[in-house]
């Protein structure tokens, strides 16, 4: 086991220790000064660890500790809003102790009393997603985006090339694709501070280009938000680009109908996630994460959405990650049948369904994300129709 894996297990021994013996029992420190001889090792090699917790993933700095894979307490951390945990330097035996107990309440609490912080200073920062925020915190300044040339015509033109190359042949290109998601994270990289570059719809028809592209950007921003390492980012991005590929089987004049869908349209719309999985699945082994995505972005954590299942499936976390990207994408884009609703709108709407239709955790990610970067989304016009050709 490595030290980060074993700093944490003895972490949680320590956590379970407390919970079960009262505040003078010796198993309590015995079990904290293990945790915190861990922590000191770790540090000797690494002076400032950094943990993420998703839901079923670790994340020690970049990379994804394996032998964490589904590793219960992360999880349970990761729902009472502990989904960072940074040492910044030096740790007193007093602050691990303090920071230990306060877990240890916020476990016991409901999720929305975790909120307060500990008002000491310490080495240990945990909490929402994005505590990497210290330096973002420092950038509050607005980002100058006036000068930054997102026209995305080139990447729009290459996902509207994929949609057509799938409707007509069958085929997908999945060199095209990465490419694509590689451009697109480039541009949100480029002035050396994340920006979320989303296009405007101008035309309806052009609805799923721009949404893909959106949901793409969106989702590997999250993913990066969220701690994943580069190559994970990428594939969430490719997931997000391809999510909607089933659409190009829907007939244009049920994909852009103003007004509601009658039942058997209902039906041909509904039938986009398994038609997309099915062209993923068939074209390369390695967008397997894509067609799961593909086939699961409409299905609520409650079970509700689409395609019906008949046991309760739990989707996987990119899956999860791209349904709340696709909404929030859907209800900013102005459709035949309403207005676009402004981000602050979206946000609660995500919010009041956390839990029931979106996975919680995700949500609180995605707005904390959304509110820490606010000024770094961008919103341009998607290019005209002649610059594709
Ligand atoms: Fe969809
Ligand atoms: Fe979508």
């Amino acid at each position: 086991m490595s030290d980060p894996s074993r700093f944490l297990t003895s972490l949680a021994q320590a956590f379970a220790t407390m919970g079960l013996y009262p505040n003078t029992h010796p198993s309590r420190a015995r079990t904290l000064d293990a945790a915190y001889e861990q922590l000191l090792l770790l540090q000797s090699t690494d002076p400032q660890p950094q943990f993420s917790f998703l839901e079923h993933e670790v994340v020690y700095g970049r990379t994804t500790l394996q032998d964490m894979r589904d590793w219960a307490p992360g999880t349970r951390l990761s729902g009472i809003g502990v989904q960072r945990l940074e040492f910044t330097g030096f740790v007193s035996r007093e602050d691990f102790e303090l920071f230990v107990e306060d877990v240890m309440q916020r476990l016991a609490l409901t999720a929305s009393s975790a909120e307060a912080r500990p008002e000491r200073p310490t080495a240990i920062r945990f909490g929402a997603v994005g505590l990497r925020g210290e330096t973002q915190q420092e950038e509050n300044e607005p980002l100058q985006v006036a000068g930054i040339n997102y026209t995305m015509g080139e990447e729009v033109s290459a996902i509207k090339w994929i949609h057509q190359e799938v409707a007509s042949r069958g085929n997908l290109h999945l060199l095209e694709a990465e490419a694509t998601v590689r451009s697109l994270s480039v541009a949100m990289h480029g002035e050396s501070r994340i920006v979320i570059p989303l296009l405007e719809l101008k035309e309806f028809d052009q609805y799923t280009t721009t949404h893909s592209m959106n949901v793409a950007v969106l989702a590997m921003a999250l993913a990066e938000y969220l701690g994943l390492d580069a190559r994970d980012v990428r594939t969430f991005g490719v997931a997000g680009l391809l999510h909607d590929l089933g659409k190009v089987r829907i007939p244009k004049e049920i994909l852009n109908k103003p007004g509601k869908l009658t039942d058997e349209e209902r039906q041909i719309m509904q039938r986009h996630p398994s038609d997309g999985a099915r062209v993923l699945i068939d074209s390369d082994r390695q967008l397997d994460l894509a067609a799961t995505v593909a086939y699961e972005h409409h299905i609520m954590i409650d079970g509700g959405g689409y395609p019906n299942m008949h046991f309760r499936r739990d989707c996987h976390a990119a899956s999860k990650l791209v349904h709340v990207c696709d909404v929030y994408d859907a209800l900013r884009t102005k459709r035949p049948y309403r207005g676009a609703w402004e981000s602050p709108k979206v946000l609660s709407y995500l919010e009041e369904r956390a839990g029931t239709e979106f996975d919680a955790s995700i949500v609180r990610g995605f707005i904390a994300m959304m509110q820490a970067w606010d000024l770094r989304v961008t919103r341009t016009d998607a290019p005209e129709e002649a610059a594709w050709k």
